[in-house]
């Protein structure tokens, strides 16, 4: 069995997603041990409604030496799902390989210090590319330069706007998520 342990910020759609196919065996063999919030956001109340165990610290400077206390010593996978706090680069070289994040976008491209949420939408849009996507990647102390694990895109149309490249965007992750997560697992 292996243990994961997810980081959150926000609605949690990816941490549900996560449950889910943990839930339905899509993700096999896996177990979420804890879900860590850096502030009070509904990802936090859907781990308390599925009897995970949760605990919030709050971001800030002491943030990643905190998180290094609770996490358990088990943990085969920390995974940064819509996760907004910086780790520290100790943190990412003591967890080497063992710790994956979610961006909205086709990475390289719109991606680092300031490209998160709406941010990396309006982006996509001024910029006037012809798609975007999402993109699993290991963390390292790099903002969003760690390798690739799996990506993929989809058309952006005239009609698109950054709330609908969103929403598109939150699709493909749902798919990809779990599958990145099989991937590094090696199931
Ligand atoms: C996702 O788009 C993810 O790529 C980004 O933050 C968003 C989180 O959404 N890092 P949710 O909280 O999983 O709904």
């Amino acid at each position: 069995m292996k243990n994961l342990v997810i980081l959150v910020s926000g609605s949690g759609t990816n941490l549900q997603r996560i449950i889910d196919t943990i839930d339905n065996g899509e993700i096999p063999n896996a177990k979420i041990s804890l879900v860590v919030a850096d502030r009070e956001c509904y990802g936090l109340e859907r781990a308390k409604n599925h009897n995970i165990s949760n605990v919030l610290i709050p971001r800030g400077k002491n943030f990643s030496s905190e998180l290094s206390k609770v996490i358990p010593e088990n943990t085969d996978l920390i995974v940064l799902a819509g996760f907004l706090s910086i780790l520290k680069p100790e943190f990412c070289e003591n967890w080497d390989r063992k710790i994956i994040n979610i961006h909205p976008a086709l990475l390289p491209k719109f991606g680092g210090k300031g490209m998160w949420g709406h941010h990396v939408h309006n982006a996509v849009i001024e910029a006037k590319e012809k798609e975007s996507g999402a993109t699993v990647h290991f963390v390292t102390s790099g903002i969003d330069e760690g390798e690739i694990i799996l990506q993929k895109s989809f058309s952006i149309t005239e009609n698109d706007i950054p709330e609908s490249v969103a929403e598109k965007v939150h699709l493909i992750e749902y798919e990809i998520f779990p599958e990145a997560i099989n991937k590094v697992l090696g199931n």
